[in-house]
């Protein structure tokens, strides 16, 4: 036992006795035919019953799993974090973790109350009633799902959980996944989802860098079996009301793939409106907006340099990946995917054009990146188009700076390492990229004569303002 996890005796003791599940028939009569009838017996007299001493274990503490944990401590529940990266863990204890406010505060909180503890040893997950994943769930250089994270973590879920327990996956991930890697994995040591264990999937809807109320976002939960919704949903009631039930873990793990998806369709949709007002002479927020007045039927999506951060860009492939095994054939979303990819390639281009509308060439131009994050106000750079953007900028010979205070270094796929410019006018540039408006970042510091190339398509009209 770890010495935090020590800390946790001294909240008032309430009762976390695991209720006797009812049996799924099926279920039930098919893993009994299969033999393993004796562990659940054997499991359901040792383990129900005992009392656990954190009513919620959170696996994974980053922009999902800390702001999760936050929520449910906030509502009196006794929670274990667990990163297994112990610098995680010191971000957190010393609160620098990227935040909004709202989560700070409850941070505060959270790091002074002896129920909330933070550890990076697994085999803890026993003591908590229930556990809930939200470990990362990227794509590799191919574009293909890569599982090893997710992987790694329902293996320590599973390895160290007991009857009584109910498991709640939350990394968006493949359908299938929390039956195939919790469900599944769990009968072979005698636990069965609906009988002795709850396996459930509910997709995560944070959204980084925008103060939403958790308990006012409504969770879509489903089960194994109906038993393991019934007891996900009373999980997440912990927080809040609003569980929106679906028939199975599958639908729940598919809700969240189209909603993803979704967004990726409409912002390569929005990017196209945008190429097709330039070519017509007009400005797309102006028609965005003015669209955007209509009541129904219509969901404004803005035009930009490309999607960066942790779901559109990796969340469809998802879905592309399982379809292609299928063979099923999948055009809209694939060349949704493909244009949104070779947005930030585009951006260097305009660049490349703008500078030779002035006679001068891409190689030894000195070109500012302003904001680097993926969207404003959050210290993300991951799947950021300007990485792509700076990277393609330097294969060109640009000399290139950046201004994001989030952001004292970056570090460019091909290895070449920039610093944040503070005084962006000093870099003497000979044209600017908005690529984030960060809240309070503004461009008054550019004289009318530099050249600005705006892929936020926010800033007001000026000669020397140019859109892609
Ligand atoms: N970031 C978002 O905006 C967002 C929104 C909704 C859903 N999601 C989904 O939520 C999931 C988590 O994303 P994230 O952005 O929070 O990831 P993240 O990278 O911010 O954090 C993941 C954390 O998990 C920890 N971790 C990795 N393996 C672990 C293990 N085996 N045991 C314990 N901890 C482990 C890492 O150290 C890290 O701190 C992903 O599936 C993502 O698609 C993300």
């Amino acid at each position: 036992m770890t010495e935090e996890v020590l800390q946790s005796g001294t909240r008032e003791a309430r009762s976390h006795k695991a209720t006797t599940l009812p049996l799924t028939e099926q279920l039930v009569g098919q893993l009994l035919d299969e033999g393993v009838g004796t562990r659940i017996g054997t499991r359901t007299g040792s383990a129900i019953g005992t009392d656990f001493e954190f009513d919620v274990a959170i696996v994974g503490l980053g922009y999902v799993g800390l702001p999760t944990s936050l929520a449910f401590s906030a509502a009196g529940a006794r929670v274990l974090g667990v990163d297994v990266s112990e610098s995680r863990l010191e971000v957190i204890r010393s609160q620098r973790a990227d935040l909004v406010e709202s989560d700070r505060d409850r941070l505060l909180y959270a790091l002074a109350d002896p129920g909330f503890v933070l550890t990076s040893d697994v085999s803890d997950l026993k003591r908590a009633a229930a556990v809930i994943v939200c470990v990362p769930t990227p794509v590799d250089d191919h574009l293909v799902p890569d599982l090893k994270i997710l992987d790694g973590a329902c293996k320590s879920v599973v390895e160290h959980a007991v009857a009584g327990q109910t498991l709640l996956l939350t990394s968006t991930t493949y359908v299938g996944s929390t039956r195939d890697l919790l469900a599944q994995p769990l009968v072979d040591r005698g636990l069965i989802a609906g009988v002795n264990i709850n396996v459930a999937f509910s997709p995560e809807r944070i959204n980084p860098g925008m103060d939403v109320a958790h308990e006012e976002v409504p969770r879509v939960v489903g089960g194994i079996t109906p038993a393991c919704a019934d007891a996900a949903v009373k999980l997440i009631r912990t927080y809040t009301e609003k569980v929106h039930l679906v028939g199975s873990a599958d639908a729940a793990e598919m809700t969240k793939l189209v909603e993803n998806t979704f967004r990726a369709v409409n912002i390569a949709l929005a990017n196209e409106f945008a190429d097709v007002a330039q070519s017509l002479e007009l400005d797309v927020m102006e028609v965005i907006n003015a669209a955007s007045t209509k009541p129904y039927g219509y969901m404004a999506f803005t035009p930009g340099p490309g999607v960066g951060g942790h779901c559109i860009p990796c969340d469809p492939h998802y879905l592309l990946w399982q379809m292609k095994k299928a063979r099923r054939s999948t055009p809209v979303i694939e060349q949704a995917m493909n244009a949104i990819a070779a947005r930030p390639g585009r951006v260097v281009e305009r660049v490349r054009r703008i500078l030779s509308d002035r006679d001068l060439g891409l190689h030894g131009a000195r070109i500012l990146v302003v904001g680097v994050a993926y969207k404003p106000d959050v210290e993300d750079l991951r799947e950021s188009p300007a990485l792509e953007i700076l990277e393609g900028l330097a294969e060109g010979g640009a000399v290139l700076a950046y201004h994001d205070k989030l952001f004292p270094t970056l570090r460019l796929p091909g290895g070449t390492e920039l610093f944040h410019e503070i005084d962006p006018l000093a870099f003497a540039p000979d044209l600017v990229v908005l690529h984030t408006a960060h809240t309070g970042v503004t461009l008054n510091w550019v004289p009318q004569s530099m050249p600005v190339l705006d892929a936020t398509f926010r800033q007001p009209h000026a000669k020397n303002i140019f859109h892609l």
